[in-house]
């Protein structure tokens, strides 16, 4: 008998590589648009409240979303370049490789962050404040970057390796 509970637990969203690529590329463009949507609500967070602990917060619950997207791209994405476009796949794959360190700040840099608020009783004024301040208005500015070059570059070589009109 299968234990609901604890497989339920197991269940990882999969990768579905049913999907037709333009279908898929259509629907990574509404996610970004929808982390865009997310990152100005940390902007204004941060920026305006000065509520890094919300801040967090929203970065964190859109973390495991923002982990598949990008495994999803380069499970399928960059699969189709590599067999299709290996010659003009140089600039596709730096960019893919960005996703290191999209992963690093969300597993590493977002947590330090997230602990040092809540040892720090003067945390607010504190040089800290300012530095995680800092590092996430650059994660912030670096994602939505990457977006744009995915955008702008990866996308399109993938429709055109699998000759479909953008
Ligand atoms: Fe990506
Ligand atoms: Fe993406």
């Amino acid at each position: 008998m299968i234990d609901n509970k604890h497989s339920n637990n197991k269940i990882r969203k999969r990768i579905n590589f049913d999907e037709p690529i333009a279908d898929m590329i259509e629907r990574l463009k509404s996610e970004h648009h929808n982390f865009e949507n997310k990152l100005h609500e940390v902007e204004d967070a941060i920026n305006s409240d000065k509520d890094i602990a919300y801040a967090t917060k929203i970065i964190s619950n859109m973390s495991e979303s923002i982990i598949h997207h990008a495994v999803e791209e380069e499970a399928r994405l960059l699969r189709v370049i590599m067999h299709k476009a290996k010659a003009e796949s140089f600039e596709s794959i730096k960019i893919m490789q960005e996703h290191n360190w999209v992963i690093n700040f969300l597993k590493i840099d977002l947590n330090k962050i997230a602990n040092r608020k809540t040892l720090d009783l003067e945390y607010s004024s504190s040089l800290k404040y300012i530095e995680d301040t800092k590092l996430i208005n650059e994660f912030i500015s670096n994602l939505r970057e990457h977006f744009i070059e995915e955008e702008q570059i990866v996308f399109p070589l993938v429709l055109k390796a699998e000759n479909i009109s953008s």
